[in-house]
């Protein structure tokens, strides 16, 4: 049998070896998600964003209570009551000033700070893979044919934090019968844009493995609670919630909900996905809500919620198991 035997550093080529520029960033990047310092010591403490002590007190003064996007409210929208959450709703400027969107910065706090450059128009989205109607639309003309509504989710984090966000959408399942997948289609593929030019996280941290993509199986993209969202809190999404269109999968932690959809594939094989390809040992493609696994570095026992600070016990599914559960017997 043959082994496979790395060449050493000074026996590659040139263009093969990581400039140490980009090696250094991606260590900071890693740092600040908290790798650096995460060893057996480190595991099963709070995840790096809790790990900061500054944290609770650096969302409260940056959160603004006069911080408001200037969307106009959308017109006729019905809140699907089908969907209970038996929590306080965030307040929209907690929502609004506490991101993760790594495109920008991995600073959460800071995220609506840096997404003035990015325009969601004009935008275009294009449908393809094992699909019977491929195609590249605007994304204004392609919403025309979904009938939005608004469904208040829980929202829950990798990294132990929570919201309760009301988002507006249509059900991801419209979506697919709109474009007819072909027999052939186990999964879908959502990917985001890359454009080192107006978002500062990309130009910083080139080497990780943007563009930022999901995936999801077909069962799971069917199922009634896979929402694809074009809003919140009543208007159209803002930059940092993932204008002008993303995905919403509450039952699963939130890094599955990509943001600034450009591209949507139907593939016969397990699409790779952005934190899958670059921790593939902290973050799986099922990623389920699931306080008895915890992460390798942390608990998922309980959750923060963003805006109050109330701690909770977190629970399986974040709550869906109803709509769920039987996906995954
Ligand atoms: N989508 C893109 N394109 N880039 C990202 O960095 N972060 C994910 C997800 N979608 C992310 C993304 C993570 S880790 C979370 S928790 C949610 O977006 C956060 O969504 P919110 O900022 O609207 O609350």
């Amino acid at each position: 049998m043959s082994q496979l035997i790395l060449p050493k550093a000074w026996q590659r080529p040139e263009k093969e070896i990581t400039p140490e520029n980009v090696f250094n960033n991606r260590r900071h990047f890693l740092k600040l998600m908290g790798f650096a310092t995460a060893g057996i010591a480190g595991a099963l403490v709070a995840p790096p964003a809790f790990a900061k002590g500054m944290e609770a007190k650096l969302t409260q003064w940056m959160i603004g209570d006069n911080q408001t996007t200037g969307l106009p409210p959308i017109a006729n929208l019905k809140r699907n009551p089908d969907y209970t959450y038996r929590r306080a709703m965030t307040k929209e400027n907690a929502a609004l000033t506490y991101n993760n969107f790594y495109e920008f910065t991995a600073e959460k706090e800071l995220v609506w700070r840096t997404i003035d450059a990015f325009k969601p128009r004009p935008w275009e989205i294009a449908i393809g893979g094992l699909v019977e109607k491929p195609g590249v639309y605007d994304v204004d003309d392609f919403l025309k044919s979904f009938n939005v509504e608004e469904r208040v989710y829980r929202h829950r984090c990798v990294e132990t934090w929570a919201m309760v966000v009301p988002w507006v959408g249509f059900p991801l399942s419209d979506l697919i019968q709109k474009v007819q997948p072909k027999n052939n289609a186990k999964y879908i593929k959502f990917t985001s844009f890359d454009d080192p030019a107006v978002a500062p996280g990309q130009k910083r941290y080139r080497d990780l493995p943007w563009p930022y993509t999901e995936g999801l199986t077909m069962a799971e993209a069917m199922n009634e609670l896979a929402f694809i969202s074009t809003g919140i809190y009543g208007h159209s999404l803002p930059n940092q919630h993932g204008a002008p269109i993303r995905l919403v999968t509450p039952w699963k932690y939130g890094f599955k909900s990509i943001k600034s959809i450009v591209k949507i594939e139907f593939t016969e094989t397990r699409p790779a996905t952005f934190w899958n390809t670059l921790i593939p040992k902290e973050y799986g493609f099922e990623a389920n809500v699931n306080p008895d696994v915890p992460h390798p570095r942390w608990s998922q026992r309980r959750e923060k919620m963003i805006g109050t600070g109330d701690v909770f016990a977190t629970v399986k599914y974040n709550g869906y198991g109803d709509f769920v559960a039987e996906l995954y017997e």
